[in-house]
């Protein structure tokens, strides 16, 4: 029996993975750890493992699992909302939650996987590179920035992996509200049978990356040739107005957007990432591109069942 612990596990990102683990880690026991500040238990349908309800940041969980044998950590937890300005709120649960998980893990010598951001990067135009990482626009990104600086000095007690995802999109996303991805928001506004909205003009570009190939590289990440923080993208970035444009394609619809002001001065307009780090230490190869992705979202997920219980 293998003990897997995934802090974030209710969320969208976190869920996915625990749901993958339970799958293709036959006689694994999936230990979740997420306070349920904004996800909830829709996220889970059909797992089978352990809840511990808890905020990272205070370390009462670590008591209800004292005795465990742990094998491996997945912390995905993090308060993800990029707009949340309380820096000291930020700074607390992302980064001294991550100082507890690493204690923890060092306690039970169990590799860690976590989950950076392309946040770190704040404003570029090029693609990016793990060496252009820390210059954050905001404090979401300047607390992912520290969580990689703080791991590196558990570099030489742990197996140790950080994962600068860019922008993920997927089925569970839905409770994230206004912070689920671009993809989502555009997707929904149209099917409702809405003209999509975005900022002016739409010529911003991400790169958005797939769900399934985002858990791939968490899992992957486990057996890293070295400790590393890693870009996980696609490799290339796509515009909003591109978006519209395969949204319409899959819906046979011809919706025009509507542009407003954007109030964000701390916007990330481009995000690329390189992706060959990953390709070299964990042999991350995407199998999906952003406009394949959406077209399974779309018709595999959006539309189906599974909308009105997890998927969206
Ligand atoms: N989704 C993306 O596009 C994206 C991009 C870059 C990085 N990330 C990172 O990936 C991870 C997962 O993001 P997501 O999209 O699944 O977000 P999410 O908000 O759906 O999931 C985060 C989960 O963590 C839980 N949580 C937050 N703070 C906690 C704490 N202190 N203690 C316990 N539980 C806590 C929440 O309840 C939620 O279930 C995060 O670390 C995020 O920063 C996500």
């Amino acid at each position: 029996m293998k003990n897997i612990v995934v802090t974030g596990g209710a969320g969208f990102v976190g869920s996915n993975l625990a749901l993958y683990l339970q799958e293709h880690f036959q006689g694994s026991h999936i230990i979740v750890v997420d306070d349920f500040r904004k996800s909830g238990f829709k996220n889970l349908e059909g797992f089978k493992g352990d809840v511990i309800a808890s905020n990272v940041a205070d370390g009462e969980w670590i008591q209800t699992v004292k005795t465990k044998k742990i094998d491996a950590v997945f912390h995905i937890a993090s308060i993800t909302d990029t707009t949340v300005m309380d820096e000291k709120k930020m700074m607390r649960d992302n980064v001294d939650g991550f100082r507890n998980i690493l204690d923890f893990a060092v306690e039970k010598s169990a590799p860690v996987v976590y989950a950076s951001s392309a946040a770190v990067y704040g404003s570029f135009n090029r693609k990016m590179r793990e060496e252009d990482g820390g210059k954050p626009n905001n404090i979401y990104g300047f607390s992912k920035w520290v969580m990689e600086n703080l791991a590196e000095t558990y570099y030489s007690k742990l197996k140790i992996v950080g994962l600068r995802y860019f922008n993920v999109f997927g089925p569970g996303e839905y409770h994230k509200g206004l912070a689920a991805s671009m993809i989502y928001q555009l997707a929904i506004q149209m099917i409702k049978g809405n003209r999509p909205r975005m900022f002016k003009w739409g010529e911003q570009r991400r790169d958005f990356v797939y769900i399934k190939d985002v858990v791939s590289a968490t899992v992957g990440a486990l057996s890293a040739k070295e400790n590393a923080v890693i870009n996980v993208g696609t490799g290339k970035s796509t515009s909003f107005n591109e978006i519209v444009e395969i949204l319409n394609k899959i819906l046979n619809s011809g919706r025009k957007p509507v542009y407003f002001d954007n109030p964000y001065g701390f916007y990330q307009n481009f995000t690329e990432a390189d992706i060959s780090k990953a390709k070299d230490i964990i042999g991350y190869e995407p199998k999906y591109t952003t406009a394949l992705a959406i077209e399974e979202y779309i018709t595999k997920y959006l539309f189906s069942r599974d909308a009105e219980s997890r998927a969206v």
